[in-house]
């Protein structure tokens, strides 16, 4: 699809949702070379439910810092500026991914995010932090279908899984667009670095992308913390197109969900 086409068809949805705006912040924060970790620390404050739930993150196996760690200006003294924007970017999200999406893709967005920073920091082709951010929000342009027509993506979603048909096919034809082109027009909107653009764009199919090995990191980190994974977790047309090799895929997956299982079971708790 052109590009104009595309803008074209976001225009036939309703707006794009604007950034949650504490996650706008932090990443002023970050973007800006002469701020520091008090900034960031202020951001997280000032919101109840993010200072509570990074600290009893913190706390957690998931980290393991030996440590009690009772300040959130502590916290991100450990955790580095890019791991705590990154908590942010997750509890931040979680209102407008659940209501205007599903908990299940808040759910799933995490544990891609885990999952993708896990993988970059073993196959060295993307920053682990960045690849977190790409995790997270690959399957963005969800929410649009979401808004657009609740009851009939349920549907699609439904008919996929249940005949293991192709989502992207279903959503192009029920809807005339899918998640990946109008994920990439969101990410565009939000001005997100063109790298996420791209990875959004396509993650269900990696090695039409230009960066096929960022594309690749999140295309396998999605299919192994899918929900219901098929004998085929990774597809071998795909994979053989990769520059990466996963030898067990069942083992890795296994390992990956019980480190996303943490992670959520902390950030999720009230
Ligand atoms: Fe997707
Ligand atoms: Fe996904």
């Amino acid at each position: 699809m052109e590009n104009n086409e595309a803008e074209q068809l976001v225009k036939e949805f309703k707006e794009i949702p604007p950034m949650p705006n504490v996650m706008m912040k932090a990443l002023e924060v970050i973007r800006n070379p002469y701020t520091g970790i008090q900034e960031l620390a202020t951001i997280m404050s000032v919101d109840q439910a993010i200072s509570a739930k990074t600290l009893s993150l913190v706390n957690s196996a998931y980290y393991g810092f030996r440590q009690q760690i009772t300040s959130i200006n502590k916290a991100v003294v450990l955790l580095g500026m890019m791991k705590a924007k990154n908590i942010i970017m997750s509890l931040a999200m979680r209102q407008m991914m659940t209501t205007q999406g599903s908990r299940e893709l808040w759910e799933h967005s995490i544990r891609c995010a885990i999952a993708s920073e896990y993988l970059a920091a073993q196959f060295k082709f993307i920053n682990p932090d960045d690849a977190f951010v790409i995790g997270f929000l690959h399957d963005i342009g969800k929410i649009l279908l979401a808004q657009k027509d609740a009851a009939k993506y349920s549907k699609v979603k439904y008919i996929a899984q249940q005949n293991n048909q192709s989502l992207i096919e279903l959503e192009n034809t029920f809807f005339q667009a899918n998640h990946c082109e109008l994920g990439a027009l969101v990410a565009k909107k939000w001005q997100l670095p063109v790298i996420l653009i791209n990875c959004i764009k396509y993650h269900h199919n990696p090695s039409l992308s230009s960066l096929p090995a960022a594309c690749g990191i999140v295309y396998i980190a999605d299919r192994l913390v899918q929900a219901q994974v098929g004998d085929e977790i990774l597809e071998p047309e795909i994979m053989e197109r990769l520059p990466m090799r996963i030898s067990d895929p069942v083992g890795l997956r296994e390992q990956l969900i019980s480190k996303t299982n943490i992670f959520l079971k902390e950030i999720s708790a009230n």
